[in-house]
């Protein structure tokens, strides 16, 4: 199969959608989402059609809020950027019939602040549709930084505090903006709903972004379940010998070259230990070292991460000092144990997302080159000759299994 089918978000635009789900009971409308099977682009997958049911069971009457986050988290993957873009009028017009679909009383559209291009290009297809939209759409701007994405974050965002998870339930379709139901939706989510209801088109592609060692990094859309050897090869192909592909973002996996034919798809991630997150499918170079590799990760979610739960706050710091030792020479066989441990308290105890998935980096890569471990541990040297040695101290501040 090939890797795109004609592209349709970003280039596909259905004019007489809106007008055609106003014709629609709400409930019928619901019905035609709910047989597209479009779940949520965002990262988790969550089916669509269910929320909008969640946010009108609890509106009751009072004000309904719609916030379509297109704030791009991860630097690495600008996907609501490129779809606003170029095709921000179809985006605009989701937008609308979500609104529509919830009974929405203010919708905001929440971008990244250095998104420029694609606030101009927003502004632009609002301003063109104003008289048809039915609600105000207000542009907010998020603070910048990975946890301005995260649903609850950019709640508090919106409602000028900190970018700081919050325990869920109550989730945002019965609590959310101000205390009241809130459809918080990705932009390539509400950017299906034209051709979807227009078409009854079976939401069946999602947008990614390739990078690293590829001929040809980039935005492509592609069909859901495409291997990720096919998309490597959709952007040009490897640039030479790959070591493996990290997929999902910051918080994502790194699978093995053996892993190619991994369909990339919201399930089929989770089996081989990853997720769909950012959609970032990233061509790691042979020569590269794996252990560097995730420590780098974690340094940035340790930097990164709201520091509002401890099992993340500290994880996340602990695991970037024990991989940073490891490949600085320090490394003792007992730190595999210790790895896995902390994964699993993150896993287990986490707040939000963010903490949740980011041990699928240690469990992946400890399965899928474990070489890279043993003979940083056990031999004192750096498997691709590529670490140079930043610490001179282990990190140890409690008895270690
Ligand atoms: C750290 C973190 C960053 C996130 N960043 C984004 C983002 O930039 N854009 C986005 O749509 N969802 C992001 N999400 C997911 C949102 O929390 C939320 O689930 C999503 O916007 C819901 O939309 P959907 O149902 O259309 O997927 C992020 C989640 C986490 C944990
Ligand atoms: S898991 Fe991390 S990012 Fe999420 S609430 Fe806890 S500290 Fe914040």
């Amino acid at each position: 199969m090939p890797a795109t089918t004609a592209p349709r978000l970003l280039d596909g635009e259905a004019r007489g959608a809106l007008q055609r789900a106003r014709s629609l009971a709400i409930e019928e409308l619901i019905e035609i989402i709910e047989r597209s099977g479009l779940r949520g682009r965002g990262g988790a997958g969550y089916p669509f059609a269910e929320k909008l049911r969640a946010v009108r069971r609890n509106a009751q009457g009072g004000d309904v809020y719609l916030v379509a986050n297109g704030y791009d988290a991860d630097p690495g993957s600008p996907l609501a950027r490129t779809l606003l873009t170029r095709n921000g009028a179809n985006v605009v017009h989701g937008i609308s019939i979500a609104a529509h679909a919830i009974g929405a009383t203010q919708v905001y559209l929440y971008l990244h602040p250095e998104a420029i291009e694609a606030r101009a290009a927003a502004e632009r297809a609002i301003g063109e549709m104003a008289a048809e939209l039915g609600v105000p759409i207000e542009i907010a701007l998020g603070p910048g930084g990975f946890m301005g994405g995260e649903e609850s974050a950019l709640l508090a965002v919106l409602e000028s505090r900190r970018a700081m998870a919050r325990q869920r339930p109550p989730y945002p379709a019965a609590q959310g903006l101000r205390l009241r139901p809130t459809l918080v939706s990705s932009v390539e989510t509400l950017a299906w709903l034209p051709l979807v209801v227009e078409e009854q088109a079976r939401a069946n592609t999602k947008l990614v972004s390739v990078t690293g060692a590829v001929t040809r990094p980039g935005v492509y859309e592609i069909v859901l379940g495409t291997q990720l050897g096919e998309i490597l090869s959709e952007a040009g192909g490897a640039t030479g010998k790959l070591k493996g592909v990290h997929v999902g973002g910051p918080t994502g996996g790194i699978l093995g070259t053996s892993r190619l034919d991994t369909r990339l798809d919201f399930d089929d991630l989770r089996v081989a230990g990853t997720h769909m997150g950012s959609a970032q499918v990233r061509a790691i170079a042979a020569g590269t070292c794996i252990v560097n590799e995730a420590a780098t990760l974690f340094a940035y979610l340790a930097k990164e991460n709201c520091a509002i739960c401890v099992p993340c706050r500290v994880g996340t710091k602990r695991v970037t000092a024990i991989l940073e030792s490891t490949y600085s020479g320090l490394g003792r066989d007992s730190d595999i144990a210790w790895l896995d441990e902390l994964g699993t308290h993150m896993e287990r105890f986490s707040l939000c997302g963010f903490g949740i998935t980011a041990p699928s980096i240690l469990r992946t890569t400890m399965r899928e080159f474990p070489d890279d471990y043993r003979i940083h541990i056990q031999e004192k040297r750096c498997p691709e000759g590529a670490c140079k040695p930043i610490r001179s101290r282990r990190y140890e501040t409690m008895v270690q299994p």
